[in-house]
């Protein structure tokens, strides 16, 4: 996989895997590309063009992670993209998942047991990581942005700490629930619903890697340095 750069084609960046779709989405360009490149379609959206393609090119190529470099971007714009992503996975990806999930179940015939056992895991899963996004969306975020506002930990004694602490691996069950499927779902499925809730079960667990890596590698780093120098002040 290539890194992208300012001056390529922005439609290129797309038809590099479609998958890139919802993030680019995310950070405010949508289709109707024309020949404009990366800077063209960024500043015409007031769109960060550095941090455009931070993201991106962390997304499309695993091994790549310009850690520093996503250090120095405005906390506020980490924060948005996060939370971005957290109405997708809440308001799009879950529900849809869900939806594929029903309609395996709703034309497998006879007993179906380990499919309504994995169907159970998803639901369990699904309230799991929707507790997660809660507990950042009204705690941790708040809490960096007041942080970084008015200097202040508020509440007191709060640290970014206790969330990376809290921060479970919730990618690690999509793995699960996929081994789940391959491995015992009974052969009374239909094909093109398993094959498609599969192929979103991957994209879904790639995007959720990605986003627990900028909380853990980026977001808790920035904090803990704004932490540390008001423990100085
Ligand atoms: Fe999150
Ligand atoms: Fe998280």
């Amino acid at each position: 996989m290539r890194i992208f750069v300012t001056t390529d084609k922005m439609a290129s960046i797309v038809h590099s895997s479609y998958n890139v779709l919802p993030i680019i989405n995310r950070l405010g360009v949508r289709l109707g590309l024309k020949d404009k490149t990366v800077t063209e379609v960024c500043e015409s959206n007031g769109i960060n063009t550095s941090f455009f393609l931070a993201i991106v090119n962390t997304y499309v190529n695993s091994d790549y992670f310009p850690e520093e470099e996503l250090q120095s971007f405005p906390p506020v714009l980490i924060v948005d993209y996060l939370q971005k992503t957290h109405q997708y996975y809440i308001n799009y990806e879950l529900l849809k998942i869900e939806e594929l999930l029903n309609k395996m179940l709703s034309d497998c015939e006879g007993e179906c047991g380990n499919l309504k056992l994995i169907h159970d895991f998803f639901r369990k899963y699904k309230v799991e990581l929707t507790n997660h996004i809660s507990e950042e969306e009204n705690r941790v975020f708040p809490y960096v942005l007041n942080l970084i506002e008015n200097k202040q930990r508020e509440p007191k004694g709060y640290s970014i700490l206790k969330f990376e602490k809290e921060h479970s691996n919730v990618d690690e069950k999509l793995s699960d629930l996929r081994n789940l499927i391959v491995k015992y779902v009974e052969p009374k499925y239909n094909d093109n619903f398993c094959n498609e809730f599969l192929i979103a079960l991957d994209r879904f667990e790639t995007d959720i890697k990605d986003h627990a890596r900028i909380e853990d590698k980026i977001l808790v780093p920035m904090v803990l340095k704004i932490e540390s120098a008001l423990n100085h002040a």
